[in-house]
């Protein structure tokens, strides 16, 4: 099959390799010259695991192209549309103009029977409007619009991709349920379950699946401020709920509120959605009040930690993408922490695996660090849990900070662990370890040299 991916992101991109892994011919088109130059050179612009050697792969084969412009299109047989559709500035609809203008775009150069299918999240009626616009630029075409949502999560985007728990095929078409069928043959013959709905169906599925999802976040988030006044460790709680299978043990990790490119956008669109349709959707609208109000309590913890003030004091963030294995700032929740940070008079030293170049521009005032970061500073945050801060040596750590100070916004050490260790160690929904004292401190903050980073990049 011939396959044209619109888009080349975190979602066209991915597709497109997976695509042409599948053995299919494909053109990822962007419009952005610089990507597609440096995807041309073998450069990949975004940080996924895996995705430079299958893309290089598929080069290789001669099954993946990158151009620029749409003109090549007129022998596709599936024209996929994965631009983004971000939260329109003021009103938090989901801005549909890349959509629209990339339909214009394409419409007059499809060949008559391509099938059109939207992989970007578009809110309900979406493939309607496509539709129209298709019929109006080319009323000679027979081109059917479909709706194919994509559930892969950043991170592991290629493995949802090729290991996906459905495929939501939106279309009453038999000739475009079988073009579809087609592409997805290999995840078929793999006994994925393709669900075929109507349009309107598949385009709703894909906005109630993600604050479902959202939803699920929240609540462990909310049974975890009470199990910060009640006592228990809100992980076990967690895993004691997971094993029923009526609930599920995924997406439920406490933490410093839902961010990413996706769960906070989407939520804002469905309830715009819903109120444009006189609809009330109450828990989603709690779901975002309250993941608002997390990510705004996060700063506070810092503040206990550091018992009073921390005007004057460095905290050194470790993590800074909305979660880990991407290099994705969008709506990170390490955006407000240390905006309010700064705010409240902390230098702030940062350090993340993948996404420092894409931090900068949303989080300016922080000093960029490497495996320094935590030299000199009275307090590390974990904001991120990427396998790099999995196994820190907590002594040499110790050693090289103001004040053993660690606050863990995602749970990933026990804390009897962090006490034997002589830290005062915050996390979410669990009780607080503490043997540091804060008289006990504090010793003269040193300038970084070469020694102490090397020291600290042995010890994350
Ligand atoms: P992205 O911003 O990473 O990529 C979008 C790309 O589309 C950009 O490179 C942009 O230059 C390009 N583009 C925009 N208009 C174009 C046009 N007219 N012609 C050619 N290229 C054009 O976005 P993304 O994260 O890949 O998300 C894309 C869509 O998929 C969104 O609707 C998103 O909600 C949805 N989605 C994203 C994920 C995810 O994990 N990121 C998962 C599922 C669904
Ligand atoms: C999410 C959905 O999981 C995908 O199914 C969907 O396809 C995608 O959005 C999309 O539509 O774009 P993604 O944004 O990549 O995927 O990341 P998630 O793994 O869902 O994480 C989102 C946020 O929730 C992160 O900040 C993460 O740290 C947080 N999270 C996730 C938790 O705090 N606890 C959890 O248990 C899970």
């Amino acid at each position: 099959m011939r396959v044209t991916m619109i888009g080349a992101g975190y979602v066209g991109l991915v597709s497109g390799a997976c695509f042409a892994d599948f053995g299919h011919h494909v053109t990822c088109v962007d419009k952005d010259a610089g990507r597609i130059a440096a995807l041309r050179r073998g450069e990949i612009p975004i940080f996924e695991p895996g995705l430079v050697d299958l893309v290089a792969t598929n080069i290789q084969q001669g099954r993946l192209e990158f151009s620029v412009e749409a003109s090549g299109i007129g022998d596709a047989d599936a024209v996929f549309i994965a631009v983004d559709t971000p939260s329109r500035r003021g009103d938090g609809h989901a801005d549909l103009s890349y959509i629209y203008g990339a339909v214009r775009e394409i419409a007059p150069l499809l060949s008559p029977t391509a099938i059109v299918i939207t992989k970007s999240t578009v809110p309900v009626g979406t493939g309607d409007e496509i539709e129209r616009i298709l019929r109006e630029e080319r009323p000679d075409a027979e081109t059917q619009v479909v709706s194919n949502p994509e559930f892969l999560r950043e991170g592991a985007a290629i493995y949802d991709f090729k290991h996906p728990d459905r495929i939501v095929i939106g279309s009453d078409d038999e000739r475009a349920r079988a073009v579809l069928a087609e592409v997805y043959r290999p995840l078929y013959l793999n006994a994925a379950p393709i669900l075929y709905v109507n349009r309107r169906t598949a385009e709703v599925i894909k906005y109630a699946a993600n604050a479902f999802l959202a939803t699920k976040i929240t609540f462990i988030n909310e049974i975890d401020d009470l199990c910060e006044c009640v006592g228990p460790d809100v992980q076990d709680v967690a895993r004691g709920m997971g094993f029923d299978n009526c609930i599920g043990a995924k997406f439920l990790h406490a933490g410093p509120g839902f961010g990413g490119s996706c769960l906070p956008k989407d939520t804002t669109a469905l309830l715009k959605t819903a109120h444009d349709h006189g609809a009330q959707l109450r828990i989603v609208e709690t779901v975002a009040a309250v993941n608002e109000q997390r990510k705004r309590a996060m700063p506070r913890k810092v503040v206990a930690a550091l018992v009073g003030s921390i005007r004057g004091k460095t905290v050194a963030v470790l993590g800074l993408s909305f979660k880990p294995n991407t290099d994705d700032m969008r709506d990170s929740p390490s955006i407000p922490l240390i905006t309010a940070l700064h705010d409240l008079g902390a230098t702030v030293r940062g350090y993340d695996p993948a996404a420092m170049e894409q931090a900068k521009p949303y989080l300016p005032d922080v000093i960029y660090c490497g495996y320094e970061a935590a030299e000199g500073a009275d307090a590390v945050v974990i904001a991120t849990e990427w396998e790099q801060f999995r196994a820190l040596d907590l002594d040499r750590l110790r050693c090289l900070m103001v004040r053993p100070v660690i606050v863990d916004l995602r749970n990933i050490y026990r804390a009897d662990e962090m006490k034997r260790a002589n830290f005062r160690y915050l996390t979410v929904g669990r009780p607080a370890a503490e043997r540091y004292a804060e008289t006990a401190m504090p010793r003269r903050r040193k300038t970084p040299n070469a020694k102490t980073i090397a020291a600290l990049a042995e010890a994350l």
